[in-house]
């Protein structure tokens, strides 16, 4: 049976990137993007796209009926530093997002859902090093709240009513085709951009903050990987632990320094340092490689020369 899918948030970061990967593997007419605004060029013109409020159940639930969906990817949310800002929309958008998916796939309109946890659902009480898959989660943002609370009910429709929801909790992505928005890791990517742009960056989070991160590519791999596991092998139903790569800002700029000798780093933290505080430094994923065979394929210097090439190419600079 041909599989019909829908990205919720489909314009963003990740979505961006899953939609297009999802189209080549799946056929571009089998995916449905949608979000609350239009996207990029290359996303809009490579398949179907409606507009969907992702807090309006009719709205979802509409598109799904209209397409026959059976699989949805909500990626729709409000990150950590603009949720700080608005934090009863980001509580309303990540939390009601998610019933709306889970309450439509309990209803068996929908038979496999896919929904992003991060690491920010951990908080200054949980150990930094190695963070296990099981530990103390005090979050102390309303993102990492909501993260949190998600998990749960992950967990919840899962055990009380056998919905097939999978989760990563993701650590920060690094890309170059779609910009970050509102995060707290999005330094490591605004860095490569302005390094090339102009020669120089002022990041917002100090030199020493080791934060775990991952590259886009590896990113997606894992989120198509876990989606097409066997159910049985899916031993986690709130979120998996997910790492891949863990540096600081000052390392970053290091690795640029290899290709752009002359870039120069400066350090301004802003009110995202108490949030970059709060999160691990490194993240113990072995129950991702043993239960469904993760592995990532970037480290550090790999994904910085991929991060320049793919950006001189977009900024067209030789
Ligand atoms: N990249 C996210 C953020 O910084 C973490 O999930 O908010």
């Amino acid at each position: 049976m041909s599989k019909t899918i829908l990205v919720i948030g489909a314009c963003g970061q990740i979505g961006t990137e899953l939609t297009l990967k999802l189209r080549e593997i799946n056929g571009a007419s089998n995916v449905i993007a949608s979000d609350i605004r239009e996207g990029d060029k290359e996303l809009m013109q490579s398949g179907p796209f409606e507009f969907i409020n992702a807090i309006d159940y009719d709205s979802v639930l509409g598109i799904i009926t209209k397409y026959n969906i059976n699989e949805v990817y909500l990626m729709a949310a409000m990150l950590s530093a603009t949720g700080e800002k608005f934090p009863a929309k980001a509580w309303e958008l990540n939390m009601n997002s998610l019933f709306n998916v889970l309450n439509i796939a309990k209803e068996g309109n929908i038979k496999k859902v896919f929904w992003p946890s991060s690491i920010a659902v951990f908080g200054p009480t949980t150990p930094k090093e190695n963070t296990p898959q099981e530990t103390v989660m005090e979050p102390s943002t309303v993102y990492g709240i909501s993260k949190q609370a998600g998990e749960r009910w992950c967990e919840y429709y899962f055990n009380k009513f056998g919905v097939d929801v999978r989760s990563i909790r993701y650590p920060g992505i690094i890309s170059w085709k779609t910009n970050p928005g509102g995060g707290t890791t999005d330094y490591a990517v605004e860095i490569y951009h302005e390094a090339l742009l102009k020669g120089a960056y002022t990041s917002f989070l100090n030199k020493e903050t080791k934060l775990p991160m991952m590259y886009m590519d590896d990113a997606i791999d894992a989120t198509i990987q876990i989606m097409n596991t066997k159910p049985e092998n899916i031993k986690i139903r709130s979120s998996y632990n997910l790492a891949a790569i863990s540096f600081t800002p000052e390392e970053i700029a290091e690795e640029i320094k290899k290709e752009i000798p002359d870039f120069k780093i400066s350090f301004k933290s802003d009110f995202r340092q108490n949030i970059a505080d709060s999160w691990p430094k490194s993240i113990d994923d072995s129950r991702a490689r043993e239960d469904w065979g993760w592995q990532h394929h970037f480290d550090l210097k790999k994904m910085s020369k991929n991060m320049l090439h793919s950006l001189k190419i977009k900024y067209n600079l030789s």
